[in-house]
C-alpha cells in the first residue's frame, strides 16, 4: 500500500517511519519531550528536497567516481547526478522510492524490489529495512538479495541535532572510534589511502567539541566545507562507532559495517523549512552513515560492497539515546 506512516513507541522514544524512502521522519525523546532529528510534517517536502532527510540511501551510498565501475569484467555506467560523480544511488535512489511496509508490535519492515539496471545497477535486488524499538534503542537491520552479482551499500541519512532549537550542531561533542579516515577529492568523492587521525583535527578518539574541526584549516576540511568523510571504525562485528552528546542527552551509534561516513550538513542552505518552521541552515544537523568504504569498488575490490548472486548481505545499525543529566 502506498504512502504510509508508522509509529514505534515505548515509554522512552517515539519514532516515526515513512514508507516513502523508508524514512525516519521523527525521533522524539519522551523523557525530554524533544525532537532529536531534522524533518518535516509533509511528505511533499521529502519529495521536493535533494538533501536526503532521514531516508534510506541506496543502492550505493555516497559517490562512485565518474559514475563508472567494473564488476565481473563488465563496465557499468551510472547516471551523473552530482557532477562529475554519481551520488547516493542516482537521480531516483531509494530515498525517492515507495517501500512496502508492514508493522508488528515493536517493528516496521519496509521492502522494495529494485529492478535489473534501475539507475544503471545490475541485478534484481530485493531490499528489506527493518526498524525495531527496544528501550532506548532504535535498531535498523538491512537485508539485500540479488539474482546477479551487484553492489549494495545501504545506509540511513538521518540528520541529528540533540538541542531543542535546531540552529547548529557546532556546540555538540563528538567521539569517533576510528584511527583512520579516508580523504575526498574536491567534489567529495572518497579515494585511497586512509590516513591516521593522530595529530590531525580528525582525531576524535576522545570526546571533544565538533567546533574544533569545523574551524580547522586542514585542507581536507576546507575541500569538503566541513566534515564529510569516511572513518574506518576500529574492530569488527557489532561495535560502538560514534558518540554524539550535548549537555543532557547522548546518541551512541553501533554498527557491524566497516565504517561510518560523518557528514556535518555542509550543503544545507536554509531552503528546507522543517519542524517548527525552522530553516535548516548549514551544519544544523549531523549524519552518521554506517557503510562500506565509499567508491571502494574503484580502488580496492576486496573491501567493496559486492553482493554475490543469491547470497544475502545483512547489516545492523543501532541508535541508542541516553539521558546524561536529570533536569
Ligand atoms: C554526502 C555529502 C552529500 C550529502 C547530500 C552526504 O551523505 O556525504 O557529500 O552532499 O550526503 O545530502
Amino acid at each position: 500500500m502506498n504512502d504510509q506512516s508508522f509509529v514505534l513507541e515505548n515509554s522512552i522514544l517515539k519514532v516515526s517511519i515513512l514508507s516513502y524512502g523508508a524514512t525516519i521522519s521523527s525521533i522524539i525523546d519522551k523523557r525530554l519531550q524533544r525532537e532529536l532529528v531534522l524533518g518535516f510534517n509533509e511528505k511533499t517536502k521529502y519529495e521536493a528536497s535533494d538533501k536526503y532527510f532521514g531516508c534510506t540511501v541506496g543502492r550505493v551510498a555516497n559517490r562512485i567516481s565518474y559514475g563508472r565501475f567494473y564488476l565481473s569484467q563488465k563496465e557499468y555506467r551510472l547516471p551523473i547526478n552530482n557532477a562529475p560523480h554519481h551520488l547516493h544511488g542516482g537521480f531516483s535512489g531509494f530515498d525517492k522510492k515507495e517501500f512496502s511496509c508492514k508493522m508488528t508490535e515493536n517493528s516496521v519492515e519496509c521492502t522494495y524490489l529494485s529492478r535489473d539496471l534501475e539507475e544503471g545497477y545490475p541485478g534484481n535486488l530485493s531490499v528489506t529495512i527493518t526498524y525495531a524499538l527496544h528501550d532506548e534503542r532504535l535498531i535498523i537491520k538491512s537485508r539485500c538479495l540479488s539474482d546477479q552479482d551487484t553492489l549494495a551499500n545501504i545506509t540511513n541519512h538521518t540528520y541529528f541535532n540533540l538541542n531543542t532549537d535546531k540552529k547548529t550542531i557546532i556546540d555538540h561533542n563528538l567521539k569517533i572510534f576510528a584511527d583512520r579516515v579516508y580523504p575526498v577529492d574536491e567534489f567529495g568523492c572518497t579515494f585511497n589511502q586512509p590516513f591516521s587521525v593522530s595529530k590531525t583535527p580528525f582525531d576524535f578518539t576522545d570526546l571533544r567539541p565538533i567546533a574544533d574541526i569545523l574551524v580547522s584549516s586542514h585542507p581536507q576540511i576546507t575541500t569538503a566545507k566541513g566534515l564529510d568523510h569516511h572513518f574506518e571504525v576500529n574492530g569488527e562485528g557489532l561495535r560502538l562507532s560514534v558518540i554524539l552528546s550535548n549537555e543532557d542527552i547522548s546518541l551512541s551509534v553501533y554498527t557491524d559495517k566497516p565504517g561510518v561516513h560523518v557528514y556535518t550538513g555542509n550543503y544545507l542552505n536554509g531552503e528546507d523549512i522543517g519542524f517548527d518552521d525552522a530553516a535548516y541552515q548549514k551544519q544544523c544537523g549531523i549524519c552518521f552513515e554506517t557503510q562500506y568504504v565509499p567508491n571502494s569498488v574503484n580502488f580496492d575490490t576486496t573491501i567493496a560492497p559486492i553482493v554475490k548472486a543469491g547470497e544475502a548481505q545483512e547489516h545492523i545499525t543501532i541508535f541508542e539515546f541516553q539521558q546524561t543529566s536529570k533536569r
